[in-house]
This record gives structure tokens, sequence and C-alpha cells, in this order.
């Protein structure tokens, strides 16, 4: 039995009035490719943003490795293993790649000459290497996106929250990308992928979790969520 390695649960998340997320619950094994779904608004990011200590949710709790990390701040929540991308891609722009990256290493690695290494190694993976001494604000948006993925690699995550990193890319873009996730996946990192591009989430992941105002609408893998009534009818609206 593989081992429960993330446990979202009955997490709930207000902005004021409006409840962003709705006693939400889910379950992550070690090595598993989880994609997470939803229209616009659904709740998705602030997923990732409670998961990842940005936000503290008013109930429920988050629990990784079988530690309750509800609360604990950003730079904890990173040490024990929780890396995320960002969905508007946000690079120190007038650092080179390279450096990018060891700002990366460093939260994990504080010894200079290894965070180098470890930075370099994580280059060679997502294909930038040839890149690194490039400013980060000169690459186009596929190399940007490469980027963001290797500055939360550069922390050694076991758990990689992926926000919408197909985005803006044309098809042969997200076939190669996903083609790196997937490699980084047989290295034994578990992943969320939060996507709007279908054929990204479908091809990479091996279940998926619905999220629609706030709430778990359906969960099951590709093929039984894409056919799911209530999914289509929260992607399409109401039809008559
Ligand atoms: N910091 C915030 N302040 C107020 N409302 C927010 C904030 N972050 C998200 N929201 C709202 O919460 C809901 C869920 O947003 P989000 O998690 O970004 O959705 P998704 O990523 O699924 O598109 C939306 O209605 C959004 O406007
Ligand atoms: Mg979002």
């Amino acid at each position: 039995m593989a081992e429960t390695l993330l446990r979202v649960e009955n997490v709930t998340k207000r902005f004021g009035g409006l409840v962003a997320l709705d006693n939400v619950s889910l379950e992550v094994l070690r090595g598993e490719r989880l994609g997470l779904i939803g229209p616009n608004g659904a709740g998705k990011t602030t997923l990732f943003n409670v998961i990842s200590g940005i936000y503290k949710p008013e109930k429920g709790r988050i629990v990784f490795k079988g530690v309750d990390i509800t609360g604990w701040p950003p730079h904890k929540i990173t040490r024990l293993g929780i890396a995320r991308t960002f969905q508007i891609v946000r690079p120190l722009s007038n650092l080179t790649v390279l450096d990018n990256v060891v700002v990366g290493a460093l939260l994990r690695e504080p010894d200079i000459s290894r965070a180098r290494e470890k930075a370099l190694e994580v280059l060679e993976t997502v294909g930038l290497y040839e890149k690194r001494n490039m400013l980060a604000k000169d690459l186009n948006l596929v190399e940007k996106k490469r980027l963001e993925v290797a500055r939360a690699l550069a922390t050694s995550p076991e758990l990689l929250l992926l926000d919408e990193v197909a985005a803006g890319l044309r098809p042969r873009e997200v076939d190669e990308l996903v083609g790196t996730l997937m490699e980084l996946s047989r290295k034994g990192i578990t992943m969320i992928m939060v996507e709007h591009v279908m054929r990204a989430v479908m091809n990479f992941a091996e279940r998926i979790v619905v999220l629609h105002f706030g709430r778990k609408i359906a969960e099951g893998t590709p093929k039984e969520v894409a056919n799911n009534p209530q999914v289509i009818e929260a992607y399409l609206g109401p039809q008559d």
C-alpha cells in the first residue's frame, strides 16, 4: 500500500463573504500524479496557497508526511518538502537564469557551492542548462515556465504543486513540458497539477479532482471525470 503523502481535511477558506474553499478534503499518495481542475474561480490556486502556507484556512487541517502543517509559515513548509510554482510567473528579472535557481536551492542547501551544483543539475533536468547565463527577463514564455519549475525543483521537493504551467503554450510545447514532468514523476516526485489545458492534465494525471465554487464535485480517473455529467455542466453551464 502506498503511503498517504498529503491529506487535506475539511478545509474552508473565506475571503470576506466569499467561500473560496468549502470543506474540501483530498488525499495524495506518495508518487502519485494528481490533476486538479475546475472553472475559473473554483478555488484551485487558493488550495495551493493554503497547502503552501500563504493562507491559513478558517477550518480544517493540512497534514504532510503525517505532520500537521496547518498555519506553518511558507519557508518551513518548503523545508519539509513542498514546493510550488506560481500561475503568474515571477522570476527575479535582472538575475541570470542560474542565479534564480540558486536562490531556490539556498532555501534547502545553505552551502553556496552545493546550492550551485543543485541549480545546474535542475537546469539540466528542465532543459535550460544552455540558457543558464541569460537574464531571466530575456527568456520566452515557455522558458519562463520551465524556469518556474526549476526554481521549485531546486528546493528538492517531495511534493510539487504546479499552477497552470502549460497555460499559453503551443500544443508541442505542452507535450514537451508534460514529458519533462513525467520524468520527474519517474524519479519519485509526487505532483499536483492545476491546469486548464486539458491536453496536459489528461495526459499527465493518474487521478483527477474537480473543484467548482470551492467544492469538490468529482474525483476519478481522467476518463471518469471527463464523462461525469456534473463536471460537464460545471464547465459548460446548465444546458437546456
Ligand atoms: N486574496 C484574495 N482576496 C479575495 N478574494 C480572493 C483572493 N484570492 C482568491 N480570491 C477569490 O477566491 C475565488 C477562488 O479563486 P482562485 O483560487 O484564484 O480560483 P482558481 O485558481 O480556481 O481560478 C475567486 O472568486 C477569487 O476571486
Ligand atoms: Mg488559479
